[in-house]
């Protein structure tokens, strides 16, 4: 059996969440890879909407297994507090959630140096969520990070101690005003121990071996992929396709269905290269309809139309089998919509992007359609849609040679056109 993959193929929030909670019931168990509680997956459903930062997104559905995989870096406290909220919806989420012992620790001192680090940037700052992501994947590539399995280990005070230390030093070096707390983390991991702590590249690949179906959902989008994306405007991890084989142990010849997981516009949180931004009433207009403020910290999301050299680059580097098309609705009311086409650097045109996208000058060249001026969260089915809809599509399929299996016309579970 073959594990399947869910990823954003642009700057994080393309609907990843809502997805990854539609196509659980046909899964066995949905597994994270990457990132941490930089994510926020929204789901909708019975009236409720739901954030989940380092919880997958399959714990919503009954008889699912989840997994925080090792490539994840996990804030206890945050971890604690989602764990407890889910619990009081009246779900068993500790029998449902699997933890990997590999999986790193964010130490309350990665969100200082994360924040002192931030501050010294000034009008260059990455725009981080804050949430310790980068040092704390820092401390796990240079080889002093604490693991979740480190917490059964009777050192773990003394190397708790010791890479506090090398942390005090490192915030030496800026002129940053700081108090580590520590109480909370303290209880939380307390706490952690007590959950289903396992080595999940043997439960990933047992379930593997036994037919179970594996989802992997990957969080941030690939256009902050530590490699691929708009360097240095990115999130430290593999947010790839290849980030689900290191982050759970799945070798590549594992990898079945790759779904790319795309807004039929753009928006990005933070700072960094944005071609289609736009920075207009129409932009406003997107971010409105939308509703494009941050799952995570609330920030105003920077929105503008599809691009399609970004857009097939991402799906080059994933392999994406599957395409899926997020929030289409929001389009509904627009009068035109342009996709970005190609790109013009220098008089000359390109269908493929630059390796500094951040410092280029590009042009963007795009094509324009028709609105469809009609409400479209209600439709149940492809052929329903109106035909000025369908262009759009046929010209996204035509262009990235891939069908729209699903396009999701609302925030909520039901508002989900299946093809
Ligand atoms: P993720 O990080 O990729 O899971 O995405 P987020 O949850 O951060 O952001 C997506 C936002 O769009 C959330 O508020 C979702 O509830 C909402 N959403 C998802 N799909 C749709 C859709 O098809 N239409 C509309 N209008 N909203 C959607
Ligand atoms: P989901 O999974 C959108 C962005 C931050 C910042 C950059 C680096 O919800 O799609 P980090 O805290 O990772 O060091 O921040 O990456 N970023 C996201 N943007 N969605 C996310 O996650 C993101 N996670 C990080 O805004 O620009
Ligand atoms: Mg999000």
């Amino acid at each position: 059996m073959k594990a399947d993959v869910v990823l954003g193929l642009q700057w994080g929030d393309e609907g990843k969440g809502k997805i990854v909670d539609f196509l659980t019931p046909d899964y066995y168990m949905v597994a994270r890879f990457q990132g941490g509680p930089n994510a926020g997956h929204s789901l909708e459903f019975n009236d409720k909407k739901i954030v989940l930062h380092s919880v997958p997104s399959g714990i919503f559905r009954d008889n699912t297994l989840n997994l925080i995989g090792n490539g994840v870096v996990i804030d206890p406290v945050i971890l604690l507090d989602e764990i407890d909220a889910i619990e009081a919806m009246g779900i068993d989420i500790k029998s449902q959630l699997l933890i990997s012992k590999r999986a790193h620790l964010i130490l309350p001192a990665h969100k200082i140096i994360d924040a002192a680090s931030e501050a010294s940037k000034g009008k260059t700052k990455i725009g981080s969520t804050l949430k310790g992501i980068g040092p704390t994947y820092m401390d796990k590539t240079g080889r002093n990070g604490l693991r979740v399995g480190d917490l059964l280990s009777d050192k773990f005070n003394e190397r708790y101690e010791a890479l506090k230390k090398k942390h005090i030093n490192i915030l030496k070096q800026f002129d940053f005003e700081y108090k580590i707390d520590e109480s909370e983390w303290m209880q939380a991991i307390e706490r952690l121990k007590t959950l289903k702590l396992v080595d999940s590249e043997y439960e990933v690949n047992n379930m593997l071996n036994s037919y179970k179906r594996i989802l992997c959902e990957g969080a941030q989008g690939s256009l902050l992929d530590i490699d691929f994306g708009t360097y240095p405007y990115v999130t430290s991890s593999s947010t790839v396709c290849a980030g689900a084989c290191i982050g759970l142990g799945i070798a590549p010849s594992r990898i079945g269905e790759v779904f790319g997981i795309f807004k039929a516009y753009c928006t990005r949180v933070g700072s960094g290269a944005f071609p289609t931004e736009l920075n207009d009433e129409t932009g406003v207009k997107l971010q409105q309809k939308g509703r494009e403020f941050g799952a995570t910290t609330g920030r105003p999301r920077r929105t503008g139309w599809l691009d399609l050299p970004a857009l097939k680059y991402s799906i080059m580097i994933n392999g994406v089998t599957q395409l899926i098309m997020m929030k289409a609705d929001v389009l509904d009311d627009f009068d035109k919509i342009r996709i970005a086409v190609a790109y013009k650097i220098n008089g000359n045109i390109y269908k493929t992007i630059p390796y500094d996208m951040n410092h280029t000058d590009i042009e963007v060249i795009y094509k324009d359609f028709e609105g469809w001026k009609t409400k479209t969260s209600n439709c149940k089915s492809y052929k329903k849609l109106p035909q000025a809809f369908k262009n759009y599509v046929d010209f996204i399929e035509h262009e990235t040679g891939l069908s729209l299996k699903v396009i999701s016309v609302g925030p909520n579970r039901d508002e989900t056109i299946i093809r």
